[in-house]
């Protein structure tokens, strides 16, 4: 699947080069999940937070050495820096109770049809304070931002009234406050019908509708609108609903679908021109010709895949086949995927889904960005895409994905501004 081309920026004049990095070994990834788009014993600089030329050491423009700060990667890795497209990681309590139920032999949709599930984290999510979410969340960011994240999608679903919805998504705000990760925000109010509106999901849809993203979309709370639709979420018909609404408020779409079944969420998303569709284990082949001729990004999430023991694989083959793009994602939450390591779904994506370390790292880099809409800015080393990269302690990309639990991380540069430094080397030339 390779990445479409956008326009070609020009170099900018050394000049203008504030930062230069130099001893580096890149992967672009600006060849989708064909190849790592390598430039060996490369370089690649920065002027306004932006990447202003990229190439071969060798191929080097003049530059003014007392102008432009030049630090020595030191032969390190360069890629873009990893997107988390797909997170739920602002929540109060967690559920480790229905792990172990589940452990006992009760399934994720038992337990859900037994009230436990998303509406118990609800609960716990509609009495918490701002700050307690807040603080909740800040680990689990932090530790994503701490294995290379330097763009992640968080979403609300656990409020289920404005309120909650509302304070989800600002503490979201608050998070990328404190941090400096780019943060994309979803407004996903039909994620689970709340107990008040039990038997009632069409008022409940309509609630939604007529109330809740109307005022998200006021606030400018959201950048996309995500639907669960599925046999315990929301059937084709209300998920069509929302999607009518966040269209008529210009919002991009995005959908939880063919997890635990077939309804056909997908096909409709992808007629709605979806960022993505998401799980999507029980994807058919007309969902995929949708998703592929609407450009719909496929997001893998493996984390929920293993900690639910699900045994469908998604349909790999056939999307490979039909060129859709295939992004790799945590679905931090504390329901199906308490799992805070993009290293680890890369590692996943590969064992459990047979994905190449290739179509891995595309995953969490230039197709992660195309799931969010920002593939004309992020997810590739560019000139002209925002200077959001990581300098990795590795031998080779595909090293990225084949261990687990070392964090190989040296460096993470956001908007061209050193953010995070694990060890000493990338050392100051000048
Ligand atoms: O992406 N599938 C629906 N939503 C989440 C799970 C949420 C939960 O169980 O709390 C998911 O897996
Ligand atoms: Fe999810």
């Amino acid at each position: 699947m390779p990445m479409q081309k956008t326009s070609i920026q020009k170099p900018i004049n050394s000049d203008l080069w504030q930062t230069l990095w130099l001893n580096v070994n890149l992967a672009t990834m600006t060849d989708g999940a064909n190849s790592y788009g390598i430039i060996e014993q490369g370089a690649l600089a920065i002027a306004d937070g932006k990447i202003a030329w990229l190439g071969a050491e060798s191929d080097l423009p003049a530059y003014d050495i007392n102008k432009v700060t030049v630090i020595d990667g030191q032969g390190c890795w360069l890629t873009p820096g990893l997107i988390d497209c797909h997170t739920h990681l602002v929540y109060g309590g967690n559920r480790a109770n229905e792990f172990e139920l589940r452990l006992q032999g009760a399934s994720y949709q038992e337990i859900a049809q037994a009230g436990g599930g998303i509406v118990s984290t609800v609960a716990a999510t509609r009495t918490a304070t701002e700050k307690e979410l807040f603080d909740a969340a800040l680990p689990r960011i932090t530790a994503l931002f701490e294995q290379g994240v330097s763009t992640i999608e968080i979403k609300s679903g656990y409020g289920l009234n404005t309120e909650t919805e509302v304070k989800m998504l600002k503490v979201a705000g608050l998070l990328a406050q404190a941090l400096p990760v780019t943060v994309k925000r979803t407004f996903l109010g039909a994620h689970a019908l709340p107990v008040e509106y039990k038997d009632r999901a069409d008022d409940y849809i309509e609630l939604v509708c007529q109330q809740m993203l109307p005022e998200v979309a006021k606030q400018n709370l959201a950048d996309a609108v995500d639907v669960f639709c599925e046999g315990i979420g929301f059937n084709l018909q209300q998920t069509e609903q929302v999607f009518t609404t966040a269209k008529n408020l210009a919002l991009p779409i995005k959908v939880h679908a063919e997890q635990l079944s077939n309804l056909g969420g997908s096909e409709l998303a992808a007629s709605y021109q979806a960022l993505s569709a998401d799980h999507i284990e029980f994807l058919d082949e007309a969902g995929i010709k949708a998703m592929s001729a609407a450009g719909t990004t496929a997001v893998l999430l493996p984390g929920a895949f293993y900690f639910l023991r699900e045994t469908q694989v998604p349909p790999i083959a056939l999307l490979r086949k039909h060129g859709v793009a295939m992004a790799i994602a945590t679905d931090a939450n504390p329901g199906s995927s308490p799992i805070h390591s993009l290293q680890l779904m890369l590692n996943m994506a590969c064992t459990l889904f047979q994905l190449t370390p290739v179509e891995a790292l595309a995953g969490v880099t230039c197709f992660g960005a195309k799931a969010l809409g920002l593939s004309e800015t992020k997810g590739q080393l560019a000139l002209g895409y925002d200077a959001d990269f990581a300098l990795w302690n590795i031998s080779q990309p595909a090293e990225l994905c084949y261990q687990f639990g070392v964090n190989p991380l040296n460096t993470l540069i956001i908007n061209g501004v050193t953010v995070l430094n694990n060890t000493n080397s990338g050392e100051l030339i000048r």
